[in-house]
């Protein structure tokens, strides 16, 4: 599908099948308003994570790749009582729009923004916190197999790991253009033959792989 119909089709999701949303609405502004980058998930995507996290019964959400924490909201409030999300932002300025938006949000006791390089943290959690119940893995694309390895090994069995953009505007489905092109394409080769894992990439926005540990 031409990356202009995905767009359409999730405008008309978000125009006709959401609920409107002051609190993410904000959140949106202020990003556009702290000149973040205009790639955050899309609500029908916000909507899908919230929900997938919800199925999981999610007590533990660790989330890699920030930007101003839209997803994380839509994430955070799929946590059962208790819970609580780690979610992990290099750039500093991010992360403090990021903190604003939670805090806005009512999300400020419940999650936890990490700064730094997302490999450094995650290799710093690995035996060290209680396993998580679900993963977003939505930063660096050239890192992705790096976050999938990671994120398995912090993931309890019968936890799910989701990845933003694994059809990546479709260029996956032709000759590589691009170093991100190439990981993307290796990465879904590799999660399609995982047998740590049961998998199925959904051609929902940009794509979004579901793999839920065995
Ligand atoms: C696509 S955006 C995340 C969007 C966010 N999940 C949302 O939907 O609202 C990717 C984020 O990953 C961050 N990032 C890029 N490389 C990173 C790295 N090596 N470690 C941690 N974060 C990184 C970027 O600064 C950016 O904020």
């Amino acid at each position: 599908m031409p990356e202009q119909v995905w767009s359409e089709v999730d405008d008309y999701f978000t125009e006709n099948l959401l609920p409107t949303d002051d609190v993410m609405r904000a959140t949106l502004e202020t990003n556009v308003a702290e000149n973040l980058p205009p790639i955050a998930v899309t609500p029908p995507q916000g909507k899908l994570l919230n929900l997938l996290a919800r199925a999981c019964g999610a007590k533990r959400i660790l989330e890699i790749g920030t930007l101003g924490a839209y997803s994380t909201i839509w994430l955070a409030r799929a946590l059962k009582p208790g819970g609580h999300l780690i979610t992990l932002e290099i750039d500093l300025h991010h992360a403090e729009v990021a903190r604003r938006n939670l805090a806005h949000a009512g999300m400020s006791d419940r999650v936890e923004v990490r700064v730094g390089r997302a490999a450094d943290l995650l290799d710093a959690m690995q035996g060290v916190v209680e396993p998580f119940d679900f993963v977003f893995i939505d930063a660096d694309k050239a890192s992705y197999d790096t976050y999938y390895e990671l994120a398995l090994a912090l993931l309890r069995p019968g936890g799910l790991v989701v990845i933003d953009n694994t059809l990546w505007g479709g260029a996956v489905a032709r000759p590589a253009d691009s170093a991100d092109t190439r990981a993307l394409q290796a990465l879904n080769a590799k999660v399609h033959r995982d047998n740590r894992v049961d998998m199925v990439l959904l051609p929902f926005s940009d794509g979004v792989t579901l793999a839920r540990k065995r």
